[in-house]
């Protein structure tokens, strides 16, 4: 997908965000404190400012860029522990969303446009037998729009179990509706 991209937007500025080379901050102590000082209304403390900081560059890392390209396996019906993590250190109060007892949760990531690629061993896709186990692309999809994003456009590859004999067409269709929408982009 991304080939496609850069080759149709060549001038286009791409950043590729390993999570797994990411230092991610441990979200305890002094970032907690950080986040329910935000929501007290409370000053920081030098040690919270400073674990804000970090917080607050990996959020503008992500409010840096228009479109916004997402791929994850399927972990145990959901997803991996470690974008569970870079989620719950980017998603805080005045950063990416907000929270008011008049209006609740609004999203502070308008004007993005996001593509979410899923792969997982089988194929969960709505009406087949394992549709209810499905917890990635819901869990994914609603933090997306919770913190404003609802321009979203879903790839789904499964199953890529390499014994399934259903593996080589979603392949293909998933690389079909991948360029396709790279090509929009
Ligand atoms: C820890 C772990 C848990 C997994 N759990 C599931 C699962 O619940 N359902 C599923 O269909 N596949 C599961 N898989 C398989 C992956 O989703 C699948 O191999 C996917 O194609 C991996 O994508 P990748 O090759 O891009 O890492 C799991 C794999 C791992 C390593």
């Amino acid at each position: 997908m991304l080939e496609t991209y850069t080759a149709t937007r060549p001038d286009a500025h791409v950043d590729v965000l390993d999570l797994w080379d990411l230092q991610l901050p441990e979200m305890r102590e002094d970032v907690l404190n950080a986040k329910y000082a935000i929501f007290a209304r409370r000053e920081h403390t030098a040690a919270q400012a400073a674990a804000w900081e970090t917080v607050k560059r990996e959020a503008a890392r992500l409010l840096d860029y228009d479109v916004l390209l997402f791929s994850t396996p399927m972990w145990n019906w959901s997803r991996p522990y470690r974008l569970k993590h870079y989620i719950d250190v980017i998603t805080q109060p005045g950063l990416t969303f907000k929270w008011t007892p008049e209006r609740g949760y609004e999203g502070l990531v308008s004007g993005r446009r996001a593509i979410a690629v899923y792969a997982s061993s089988f194929d969960y896709a709505q009406g087949s037998p394992l549709a209810s186990f499905d917890h990635q692309k819901s869990y994914f999809e609603d933090w997306l729009r919770m913190i404003g994003i609802n321009d979203i456009q879903t790839i789904a590859f499964g199953p890529t179990h390499p014994d399934a004999p259903a593996m080589p067409t979603a392949r293909e269709q998933a690389l079909t509706h991948a360029a396709a929408i790279a090509r929009t982009l």
